[in-house]
């Protein structure tokens, strides 16, 4: 079977770039991206690309290259269905925030409604991609879906994780470290995967492509997360230790790193993790685990998160105590608001924590962040719900500027490692500042020396 024809449901952080490079790279398909959210479908279709709605280094450019020839953006969700040989779906599979598993379990009502479409639409044979992170064994219910409602077509379900990083994207898909393609192991199964592995195989090498049953692909994801979430909050627990010892993190990290087994990459120390994956899908497997009634495994994932959230407190309690125990009414200036640099997206952005923290504190929050807007920052403050959206916007002034952002601050905390922030002119940031001039450094980004020679006072994190 040769594929001509995708559509991908869900144009996000997933749905958008994976399809635009799959355009960019198969001229000879024609991809498109469908969403609900008019607003979203309109910003893709920005005529200046400059202005689409997710900032990923090198994206603008893909999409100027391939939008209006083979790539489209639109919010006919039921005609893309019914002319497409291939359906992504890549929508949101956040946690639930109701009912049975609440706070843990992913919420798949989006995923559902999208078989129920895709039954309802489809007069042919469909190969339905699981592009969104699942729990495992969701193709199951995706089947029984689309068999039990559909009009009498085959379906074969695949599960195709995503691997890609945000602030990388791009990079991430143009070169990948491995595709993962999980199926059925019949005949028809099997030729399904192979009809995706073709597509991906027009820009990357076959032996990166791995095929798998369903059930491993789907377990794959998730497992894959939790690792990398595992590493950071284990370099985290240490850079406790190292503040009492006289260790340093960054020495240590570099240390251990250099073990070849062992490897050098996210072992970064930080004011923790944040982004809309690492949390959503432990907490996701730790249910999966107590709903097998696993509670070892289940408790020992779940210590990753209890870990990360102590980073994010600590953090937050460091400044207090530092500033003599109390922030009330002083200044405090937040360098990022993004989870990770060159991303504009914050969810579960640790900063969003830490602000809410010191808020509670009375403390007067400024913030700088290159890509975030003012309403963004202030609906993730409101999202929490700790106080009302007017006492939020009192607390929080955003600026656009960064020295003036630090203009009459009594502390500094870096929250996002944009690199810009490396640039800058601290002497000239020092001289503004109330005295002494506090600097926590969430990222660990910044010359310890040279700061402290310049008379500031430089917390980094586990040193
Ligand atoms: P997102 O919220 O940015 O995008 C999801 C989009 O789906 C939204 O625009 C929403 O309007 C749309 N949508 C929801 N239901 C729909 C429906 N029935 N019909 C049409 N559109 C619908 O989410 P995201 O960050 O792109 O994540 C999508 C999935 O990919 C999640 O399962 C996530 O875990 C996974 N994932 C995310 C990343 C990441 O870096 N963000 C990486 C790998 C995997
Ligand atoms: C993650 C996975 O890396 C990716 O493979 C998956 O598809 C989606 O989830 P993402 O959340 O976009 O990607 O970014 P990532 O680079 O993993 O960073 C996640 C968080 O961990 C960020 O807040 C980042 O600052 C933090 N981090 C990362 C550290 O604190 N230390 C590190 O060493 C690495």
């Amino acid at each position: 079977m040769k594929i001509t024809k995708i559509c991908c449901i869900g144009a996000g952080y997933v749905g958008g770039p994976t399809m635009a490079v799959i355009a960019q790279k198969c001229p000879h398909i024609q991809v498109t991206v469908v969403d609900l959210n008019e607003q979203r479908i309109k910003d893709w279709n920005d005529p200046n690309t400059e202005n689409i709605p997710i900032y990923e280094p090198g994206l603008s450019e893909i999409v100027a290259e391939a939008r209006g020839r083979n790539l489209f953006f639109s919010t006919e969700v039921e005609k893309a269905i019914d002319e497409a040989q291939v359906i992504f779906i890549s929508v949101n599979t956040p946690t639930k925030t109701y009912g049975k598993g609440k706070g843990m379990a992913a919420d798949l009502k989006y995923i559902e409604l999208c078989a129920r479409q895709i039954a309802k639409v489809a007069k042919q044979n469909k190969i339905v991609v699981e592009k969104s992170t699942l729990p495992v064994r969701t193709a199951e219910a995706i089947k029984s879906i689309l068999d039990n409602t559909g009009n009498g077509v085959q379906f074969q379900i695949l599960s195709n994780p995503e691997f890609l990083a945000e602030g990388t994207a791009v990079t991430d898909l143009l070169n990948p470290d491995r595709i993962l393609i999980g199926g059925d192991t019949t005949p028809e199964g099997e030729e399904a995967i192979n009809a995706l592995v073709d597509v991906y195989a027009n820009w990357v090498s076959k032996d990166k492509i791995l095929t798998t049953n369903v059930w491993s692909s789907e377990l794959s994801k998730l497992t894959a997360n939790a690792f990398l979430a595992q590493r950071i909050s284990s370099i985290n627990a240490m850079s406790e230790l190292c503040e009492k010892t006289g260790a340093d993190v960054n020495e240590v990290a570099k240390a251990i790193g250099m073990d070849s087994r062992i490897g050098p990459k996210f072992l970064k120390a930080s004011v923790g993790f944040g982004g809309s994956c690492f949390q959503k899908d432990i907490l996701n497997l730790v249910y999966i685990a107590k709903s097998y009634g696993l509670n070892e495994v289940a408790d020992y994932w779940e210590q990753v998160i209890i870990m990360n959230d102590h980073q994010k407190r600590r953090f937050s309690n460091k400044i207090v105590q530092t500033l003599y125990n109390t922030v009330a009414d002083k200044k405090i200036t937040f360098l990022g608001w993004a989870f990770k640099k060159d991303t504009n997206d914050t969810r579960e952005s640790a900063a969003i924590y830490v602000a809410d923290d010191l808020i509670n504190e009375q403390a007067k929050i400024a913030v700088y962040d290159p890509k975030v807007s003012r309403n963004k920052m202030l609906s993730d403050l409101d999202y929490l719900e700790t106080r009302t959206g007017e006492e939020n916007s009192n607390a929080l002034t955003i600026l656009d500027d960064p020295y003036e952002a630090c203009k009459e601050a009594h502390a500094i905390a870096i929250l996002t490692e944009w690199d810009e922030f490396t640039t800058y002119d601290w002497q000239k940031i020092y001289d503004s500042m109330h005295k002494p001039a506090f600097l926590f450094d969430g990222r660990n980004i910044l010359n310890a020396k040279e700061l402290e020679s310049i008379g500031f006072i430089y917390r980094g994190i586990g040193s």
